[in-house]
């Protein structure tokens, strides 16, 4: 097992030829009510190739941070990993010792969430916190670790850095916590960052300066990059490839370029309708979003029951993902073409 933890961790960066992060037929699920589950995340594939920054968009409740956790091996309790795989350079993420996961986890995969207090030790002073990471898991001495996180504190644009270093998270605001949440996350320089909408919330300067510093390190590293946000337009400007989710599927799956300019599936259309700044366009979106609450299981396509392009077949058979055009991929019957 130690062999297999030393290949995750000394693969060869210039590998380009393996994805970073490939995840086949993933499967979450929840327990509800009369002892039916809930399919949080059904039978999903992606994956993520060196360098690459992947988009995640959705609607709440889509199943996007259940996947975030998933990919740690930690998904939210009492959710439970019922089938599929998760391959980190390669390696199944799911089959390795609870130990190894847990040195790999802040040193080759990290994971930025929205809500820092949550993250932070209300008793350390946060630049402790942030070179402990470098300590632990970088082999740093004390001092090297307290220059290094000196370092990302000023990488993420904390104002005064020399002073920060010894507050503590209840002397910061809470943007300021957000972006020490942030320096611990990177400071390892992991190969693979899942960001579970962790900027949204921030200035829009700073976190035109974070997604700045995280491009940075796809680039440096080639480390490969989850990126998780409501808002649709970020994603436009900051993503190389995206994926549109709804109740645990990936609908659509594209470029950027592709995506935007040649979306396919009407859920994608319909969520572009409603970051609109065309009034009549979100007011179609409006009218047909929560129409139904998730509903445990589905016959056919999950998203029948608010398709306005919805026909019979729709609801007797489940749409298969397929590629329609290189590295295009929906789950639709009858795809919108124009
Ligand atoms: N702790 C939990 N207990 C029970 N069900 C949950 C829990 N967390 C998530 N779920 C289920 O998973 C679905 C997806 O939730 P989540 O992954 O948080 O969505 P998103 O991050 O896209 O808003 C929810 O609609 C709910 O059915
Ligand atoms: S399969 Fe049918 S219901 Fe589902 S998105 Fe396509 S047209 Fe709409
Ligand atoms: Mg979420």
């Amino acid at each position: 097992m130690q062999e297999t933890l030393k290949a995750v961790v000394n693969a060869p960066s210039h590998d380009e030829t393996m994805p970073m992060l490939s995840v086949r037929n993933l499967s979450v699920e929840f327990p509800g009510m009369s002892g039916r589950s809930v399919k949080a995340i059904h039978q999903l594939d992606l994956t993520i190739q060196q360098g690459e920054i992947f988009g995640l968009v959705g609607e709440s409740g889509a199943g996007k941070t259940t996947l975030a956790r998933a990919l740690m091996n930690l998904p939210p309790e009492p959710g439970r990993i019922t089938g599929g795989e998760v391959r980190l350079n390669g390696i199944d993420l799911l089959q390795l010792a609870e130990g190894n996961l847990r040195s790999m986890r802040g040193r080759d995969l990290s994971m930025i969430v929205a809500n820092p207090r949550s993250e932070l030790n209300p008793l350390r002073p946060v630049g402790e916190q942030i070179a402990t990471m470098a300590r632990v898991h970088l082999g740093l001495s004390r001092s090297q670790a307290q220059a290094k996180a000196l370092e990302m504190l000023r990488a993420v644009q904390i104002p005064d850095p020399e002073r920060r270093m010894k507050a503590l998270p209840h002397e910061l605001s809470g943007g300021m916590a957000q972006r020490i949440v942030i320096a611990i996350a990177l400071i390892c320089s992991p190969r693979f960052v899942i960001s579970d909408d962790a900027t949204s919330g921030l200035d829009v300067t700073v976190q035109a300066q974070i997604l700045s510093l995280l491009r940075n390190l796809s680039e440096e590293r080639r480390s490969a990059m989850l990126f998780i946000t409501r808002d649709i337009g970020v994603a436009a400007h900051f993503c190389d490839r995206i994926g549109v989710m709804f109740e645990g599927q990936m609908l659509e799956q594209a470029s950027k370029e592709d995506l935007f300019l040649r979306p396919r599936h009407p859920y994608t259309i319909m969520l572009m309708a409603a970051f609109s700044h065309n009034e009549t366009l979100r007011r179609l979106w409006w009218s047909a979003a929560g129409a139904e609450a998730a509903r445990p299981d589905s016959q056919g396509c999950r998203y029948a029951h608010r398709c306005p392009l919805a026909q019979l077949r729709c609801f007797s058979t489940v749409p298969e993902a397929r590629e329609i055009t290189p590295g295009h991929a929906i789950r639709c019957h009858f795809p919108v073409i124009r």
